[in-house]
């Protein structure tokens, strides 16, 4: 018997099976010859949530989520948040190598000449309340976009995949100070291609008569963000990436679904979620409380846990070093001594130590953009520009896999067998 299988009997028929071991992992699939007779459908998985099964091979990032290592394409996410630039990252992510100058030379002013959206977009926002939320228009504006580029359809011919990648990545932070300044009632400002990724994103959203004075230090902080939540793996807005586009549907529209993803509480929208709750809080001497409601059932500490990492999450970190140069320029604020305590009181306490809940990246996240002058609602927008790459990565990667199908999980069925239908005067 090889050494690399794995031996099951199944005791309902006495029957052995070997199944073959690669990389740790067994297949599902080979589960299926398992059965009691001829034509039973055969063994199956059940893992909801997906928490122990791989859904695909990925060479782009990698976690160890008990010893707290993030690395893309190989690169400890310590030593790229340091001295990359976003667009290097992106590249990065895409490419598998690091660019060279002539190469980043081109993915720059690729991107950079891509930057507008057509006026037709602006009306469709425009149909948006004011009081919208921001995840909501996004969501929305990245699918119409779809309408607008046909081509992208055509999803065989990596040079057509190519165009619209720098579409989305061109395009997404002009849409999203778009619909911040459309919440604001405030006119647009057109994209300035004399200006660099970050830059020309901070000065659509905070140019004010066409004038906005950069703040290198808020906008180098912003760029380490944008890169920390780069890629993530299989997480859940990736997930549905891989999902979604494994349909064959466009990716502004696999995206799209992203996006959605992003906007629940447990995912994304878990940076807006935390300065609610330090809101709620209100105060540090009401913090003990608080604490002892979530430890009694009552909600969740926000910006805590983690499906993957149950030690420090390295991006946390990262941003808590980010967060001290942010507020030597803007001052503490009142939430952030809170959240400072809270996580001090958290850290010591047996609840949270027994479940390994450490802070994660959107603990400080929200303070950081919070004091940048971004509203609250809008912090989950952030997450998404700086997620794109590692969505379009993966929607890369997914469409180059030769094993990869339609995603379409199995279930177990509970429902009732078959019985006969009932006529409306016959039902109770
Ligand atoms: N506060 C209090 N208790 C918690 C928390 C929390 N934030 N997170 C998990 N727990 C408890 C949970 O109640 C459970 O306890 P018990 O074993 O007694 O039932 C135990 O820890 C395990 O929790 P789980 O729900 O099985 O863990 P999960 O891996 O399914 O959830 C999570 C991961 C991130 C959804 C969860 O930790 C959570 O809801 N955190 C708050 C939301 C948040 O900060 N999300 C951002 C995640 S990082 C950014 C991103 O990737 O989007």
């Amino acid at each position: 018997m090889a050494a690399d299988t794995l031996s099951i009997k199944d005791n309902r028929t006495g029957k052995s099976y070997d199944v073959p071991i690669t990389d740790d992992t067994i297949r599902a699939i080979d589960l299926r010859q398992i059965k009691v007779k001829d034509d039973d459908f055969g063994m199956m998985t059940y893992d909801p949530a997906f928490m122990n099964t791989a859904a695909c091979r990925s060479a782009i990032t990698y976690i160890d989520g008990d010893r707290g290592i993030l690395r893309y394409r190989g690169y400890p996410i310590e030593q790229i948040a340091e001295t990359s630039t976003f667009l290097e990252v992106a590249y990065l992510l895409f490419e598998g190598e690091l660019p060279n100058k002539a190469q980043l030379d081109k993915w720059t002013n690729d991107i950079r000449y891509h930057t507008y959206v057509h006026t037709n977009l602006i009306k469709f926002l425009e149909g948006y309340r004011y009081d919208a939320h921001p995840m909501g228009m996004l969501l929305g504006i990245v699918v119409g976009l779809s309408t607008f580029y046909p081509d992208a359809k055509d999803i065989s011919n990596p040079q057509n995949r190519y165009t619209q990648r720098i579409r989305l990545m061109a395009k997404l932070p002009t849409l999203a100070a778009y619909l911040f300044r459309h919440s604001r009632g405030l006119p647009y400002e057109l994209p300035r291609n004399d200006l660099d990724y970050v830059a020309n994103y901070v000065n659509m959203m905070f140019s004010i008569g066409g004038k906005h004075e950069p703040n290198p230090v808020l906008q180098r902080a912003l760029e380490i963000l944008l890169i920390l939540h780069a890629d993530h793996e299989q997480n859940c807005s990736t997930s549905a990436v891989r999902a979604v586009g494994s349909s064959g549907v466009d990716p502004f529209s696999a995206v799209s679904a992203g996006i959605a993803a992003l906007y629940g509480p447990s995912h994304g929208g878990a940076n807006e979620a935390v300065l609610v709750m330090l809101d709620e809080i209100g105060s540090k001497d009401r913090i003990p409380a608080f604490v002892d409601s979530v430890k009694a059932g009552h909600g969740r500490l926000m910006g805590f846990g983690h499906r993957v990492y149950k030690s420090y999450d390295p991006r946390a970190k990262l941003i808590k070093k980010v967060a001290d140069g942010v507020f030597a320029q803007t001052g503490l604020n009142k939430k952030l001594e809170i959240a400072l305590e809270l996580e001090r009181i958290a850290l010591s306490d047996e609840y949270f130590i027994k479940r390994k809940l450490y802070p994660n990246v959107d603990f400080y996240s929200g303070l950081i953009y919070q004091a940048m002058g971004y509203p609250t609602d809008y912090f989950t927008v952030l997450f998404a520009i700086g997620r794109l790459p590692g969505w379009l990565a993966q929607w890369e990667e997914m469409i180059n896999d030769k094993e990869q199908k339609i995603a379409r999980p199995r279930q177990i069925y509970t429902g009732h067998g078959e019985r006969a239908y009932v006529p409306m005067e016959k039902r109770k």
